[in-house]
Protein backbone atom coordinates (compact mmCIF):
# COMPACT_ATOMS: atom_id res chain seq x y z
CA UNK A 1 0.00 0.00 0.00
CA UNK A 2 1.24 3.58 -0.90
CA UNK A 3 0.16 6.64 1.29
CA UNK A 4 0.38 9.81 -0.32
CA UNK A 5 0.42 12.79 2.42
CA UNK A 6 0.86 16.18 0.71
CA UNK A 7 0.18 19.93 2.31
CA UNK A 8 2.18 23.22 3.09
CA UNK A 9 4.48 23.88 5.44
CA UNK A 10 3.73 23.14 9.47
CA UNK A 11 0.57 21.77 8.42
CA UNK A 12 0.53 18.83 10.68
CA UNK A 13 1.41 16.14 7.57
CA UNK A 14 4.74 15.32 8.60
CA UNK A 15 3.17 14.27 12.42
CA UNK A 16 0.55 12.61 10.39
CA UNK A 17 2.90 11.21 7.60
CA UNK A 18 4.74 9.23 11.02
CA UNK A 19 1.72 8.32 12.46
CA UNK A 20 0.28 6.33 9.38
CA UNK A 21 3.52 4.87 8.94
CA UNK A 22 3.52 3.52 12.44
CA UNK A 23 -0.20 2.72 12.62
CA UNK A 24 -0.08 0.71 8.95
CA UNK A 25 3.44 -0.50 9.61
CA UNK A 26 4.96 1.44 6.79
CA UNK A 27 8.36 2.77 5.87
CA UNK A 28 8.45 6.18 6.02
CA UNK A 29 10.40 9.18 3.74
CA UNK A 30 10.00 12.64 4.70
CA UNK A 31 10.83 14.10 0.98
CA UNK A 32 10.75 17.78 1.97
CA UNK A 33 14.46 16.77 3.97
CA UNK A 34 15.68 15.60 0.21
CA UNK A 35 15.05 19.51 -0.63
CA UNK A 36 16.52 20.40 2.45
CA UNK A 37 19.60 18.59 1.71
CA UNK A 38 19.75 19.87 -1.44
CA UNK A 39 19.33 23.74 0.21
CA UNK A 40 21.77 23.19 2.94
CA UNK A 41 24.19 22.01 0.18
CA UNK A 42 24.01 24.74 -2.04
CA UNK A 43 24.65 27.53 0.62
CA UNK A 44 27.80 24.95 1.84
CA UNK A 45 29.20 25.01 -1.65
CA UNK A 46 28.64 29.06 -1.66
CA UNK A 47 26.14 28.69 -4.48
CA UNK A 48 23.13 30.61 -5.10
CA UNK A 49 19.47 28.52 -4.74
CA UNK A 50 17.77 30.24 -7.45
CA UNK A 51 20.46 29.33 -10.00
CA UNK A 52 19.17 26.02 -11.71
CA UNK A 53 23.17 25.05 -12.20
CA UNK A 54 24.26 25.83 -8.71
CA UNK A 55 20.87 23.76 -7.46
CA UNK A 56 21.68 20.47 -9.25
CA UNK A 57 25.30 20.50 -8.40
CA UNK A 58 23.97 20.21 -4.91
CA UNK A 59 21.54 17.26 -5.90
CA UNK A 60 24.77 14.81 -5.30
CA UNK A 61 24.91 16.09 -1.74
CA UNK A 62 26.50 13.20 0.58
CA UNK A 63 23.79 10.58 2.47
CA UNK A 64 25.08 11.83 5.82
CA UNK A 65 23.75 15.49 5.38
CA UNK A 66 20.08 14.18 5.89
CA UNK A 67 20.96 13.25 9.42
CA UNK A 68 22.28 16.99 10.22
CA UNK A 69 19.83 18.62 12.80
CA UNK A 70 20.01 22.20 10.94
CA UNK A 71 18.18 20.74 7.74
CA UNK A 72 15.06 21.48 10.47
CA UNK A 73 15.62 25.08 10.62
CA UNK A 74 14.11 28.42 8.89
CA UNK A 75 16.84 28.81 6.71
CA UNK A 76 17.17 25.93 5.46
CA UNK A 77 13.32 25.72 4.63
CA UNK A 78 13.67 28.68 2.67
CA UNK A 79 16.32 27.32 0.50
CA UNK A 80 14.78 24.35 0.37
CA UNK A 81 11.95 26.10 -0.75
CA UNK A 82 13.72 27.92 -3.48
CA UNK A 83 15.94 24.79 -5.00
CA UNK A 84 12.56 23.01 -5.58
CA UNK A 85 11.29 25.30 -7.93
CA UNK A 86 13.92 24.49 -10.28
CA UNK A 87 13.01 21.21 -12.79
CA UNK A 88 16.30 19.91 -13.23
CA UNK A 89 16.56 19.41 -9.68
CA UNK A 90 13.31 18.05 -8.94
CA UNK A 91 14.15 15.43 -11.75
CA UNK A 92 17.25 14.54 -9.99
CA UNK A 93 15.18 13.69 -6.80
CA UNK A 94 12.59 12.28 -8.96
CA UNK A 95 13.79 8.58 -8.82
CA UNK A 96 14.87 8.33 -5.34
CA UNK A 97 11.66 8.81 -4.29
CA UNK A 98 9.49 6.96 -6.99
CA UNK A 99 12.09 3.83 -6.01
CA UNK A 100 10.89 4.57 -2.37
CA UNK A 101 7.02 4.92 -2.84
CA UNK A 102 7.30 1.64 -4.93
CA UNK A 103 9.01 -0.56 -2.79
CA UNK A 104 7.78 -4.24 -2.20
CA UNK A 105 6.71 -3.47 1.53
CA UNK A 106 4.39 -0.19 0.65
CA UNK A 107 5.40 3.18 2.12
CA UNK A 108 4.41 6.41 3.54
CA UNK A 109 5.62 9.41 1.59
CA UNK A 110 4.93 13.38 3.18
CA UNK A 111 5.64 16.30 0.48
CA UNK A 112 3.84 18.74 -2.08
CA UNK A 113 3.66 16.33 -4.87
CA UNK A 114 3.35 12.97 -3.97
CA UNK A 115 -0.16 11.98 -4.89
CA UNK A 116 0.68 14.02 -8.26
CA UNK A 117 3.38 13.06 -9.49
CA UNK A 118 5.81 10.78 -7.39
CA UNK A 119 2.90 8.11 -6.84
CA UNK A 120 -0.09 9.64 -8.61
CA UNK A 121 -1.31 6.03 -7.73
CA UNK A 122 -1.44 5.89 -4.36
CA UNK A 123 -3.97 3.66 -2.62
CA UNK A 124 -4.56 6.62 -0.23
CA UNK A 125 -3.98 10.01 -0.26
CA UNK A 126 -4.26 13.07 2.16
CA UNK A 127 -3.49 16.96 1.75
CA UNK A 128 -3.14 18.09 4.91
CA UNK A 129 -4.12 21.98 5.25
CA UNK A 130 -4.44 24.21 8.37
CA UNK A 131 -5.15 28.19 8.17
CA UNK A 132 -1.74 30.04 8.28
CA UNK A 133 -2.57 31.34 12.08
CA UNK A 134 -2.94 27.84 13.30
CA UNK A 135 0.07 26.75 11.64
CA UNK A 136 2.25 30.02 12.88
CA UNK A 137 1.10 29.31 16.48
CA UNK A 138 2.48 25.86 16.12
CA UNK A 139 5.85 26.86 14.27
CA UNK A 140 5.95 29.84 17.32
CA UNK A 141 5.86 27.40 20.50
CA UNK A 142 8.15 24.54 18.54
CA UNK A 143 10.47 27.94 17.93
CA UNK A 144 10.15 29.44 21.52
CA UNK A 145 10.97 25.85 22.93
CA UNK A 146 14.27 25.55 20.81
CA UNK A 147 14.89 29.26 21.88
CA UNK A 148 14.53 30.53 18.66
CA UNK A 149 14.37 34.29 18.89
CA UNK A 150 11.01 35.36 16.69
CA UNK A 151 7.94 36.72 16.51
CA UNK A 152 4.54 35.14 15.20
CA UNK A 153 4.25 37.89 12.81
CA UNK A 154 7.15 36.81 11.31
CA UNK A 155 6.67 33.26 10.86
CA UNK A 156 3.35 34.12 9.66
CA UNK A 157 4.89 36.21 6.57
CA UNK A 158 7.08 33.77 6.08
CA UNK A 159 5.17 30.94 5.57
CA UNK A 160 2.69 32.93 3.39
CA UNK A 161 5.70 33.43 1.23
CA UNK A 162 6.72 29.92 1.29
CA UNK A 163 3.04 29.44 0.64
CA UNK A 164 3.08 31.56 -2.56
CA UNK A 165 6.21 29.91 -3.67
CA UNK A 166 5.57 26.51 -3.58
CA UNK A 167 1.63 27.21 -5.45
CA UNK A 168 2.70 29.10 -8.07
CA UNK A 169 6.01 27.61 -9.15
CA UNK A 170 5.53 26.14 -12.77
CA UNK A 171 6.90 22.07 -12.16
CA UNK A 172 5.02 20.46 -9.81
CA UNK A 173 3.00 22.80 -7.38
CA UNK A 174 1.52 22.58 -4.61
CA UNK A 175 -2.29 21.49 -5.18
CA UNK A 176 -4.23 18.35 -4.15
CA UNK A 177 -4.71 15.24 -6.76
CA UNK A 178 -8.33 14.97 -7.86
CA UNK A 179 -8.40 12.40 -5.43
CA UNK A 180 -7.37 13.42 -2.34
CA UNK A 181 -9.35 13.52 0.83
CA UNK A 182 -8.35 17.15 2.47
CA UNK A 183 -8.16 17.17 6.20
CA UNK A 184 -7.96 20.63 7.89
CA UNK A 185 -6.14 20.56 10.58
CA UNK A 186 -6.22 23.90 12.43
CA UNK A 187 -8.86 23.28 14.62
CA UNK A 188 -7.28 19.56 16.06
CA UNK A 189 -4.65 18.79 18.35
CA UNK A 190 -2.11 16.22 17.68
CA UNK A 191 -4.17 12.99 18.48
CA UNK A 192 -6.98 14.22 16.95
CA UNK A 193 -5.19 14.94 13.42
CA UNK A 194 -3.86 11.59 13.83
CA UNK A 195 -6.95 9.84 14.68
CA UNK A 196 -8.61 11.57 11.63
CA UNK A 197 -6.00 10.92 9.34
CA UNK A 198 -6.09 7.13 9.86
CA UNK A 199 -9.53 6.78 9.68
CA UNK A 200 -9.63 8.42 6.12
CA UNK A 201 -6.95 6.23 5.22
CA UNK A 202 -9.02 3.15 6.46
CA UNK A 203 -11.91 4.19 4.09
CA UNK A 204 -10.28 5.34 1.01
CA UNK A 205 -8.61 1.65 1.50
CA UNK A 206 -11.97 0.17 2.12
CA UNK A 207 -13.44 1.74 -0.99
CA UNK A 208 -10.76 0.99 -3.50
CA UNK A 209 -10.80 -2.71 -1.83
CA UNK A 210 -14.70 -2.79 -2.43
CA UNK A 211 -14.38 -1.44 -5.91
CA UNK A 212 -16.27 1.68 -5.03
CA UNK A 213 -15.55 5.53 -5.72
O1 LIG B 1 7.92 19.96 3.84
P1 LIG B 1 9.12 20.87 4.06
O2 LIG B 1 8.80 22.17 4.72
O3 LIG B 1 10.25 20.16 4.73
O4 LIG B 1 9.63 21.22 2.56
C1 LIG B 1 10.63 22.16 2.32
C2 LIG B 1 10.51 22.69 0.90
O5 LIG B 1 10.79 21.64 -0.03
C3 LIG B 1 9.14 23.20 0.53
O6 LIG B 1 9.04 24.61 0.72
C4 LIG B 1 8.96 22.85 -0.92
C5 LIG B 1 9.93 21.72 -1.16
N1 LIG B 1 9.29 20.42 -1.39
C6 LIG B 1 8.84 20.16 -2.65
O7 LIG B 1 8.91 21.02 -3.52
N2 LIG B 1 8.33 18.94 -2.96
C7 LIG B 1 8.23 17.98 -2.02
N3 LIG B 1 7.72 16.78 -2.35
C8 LIG B 1 8.66 18.26 -0.70
C9 LIG B 1 9.17 19.50 -0.40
Amino acid sequence: MIIAVDGPTASGKGTIAKALSAHFDLPHLDTGLLYRAVGRQVFLDGGDPDDAGDALAACSFPDALLDDPRLRNEETGGLASRVSIHPNVRKALFERQRSFATQAKGAVLDGRDIGTVIAPEADAKLFVIASVEARAQRRFLEMRERGVKVTLLEIADDLRRRDERDRNRAVAPLVAADDAITLDTSGLDRDEAIAASVAAVERLVAQKRGGGS
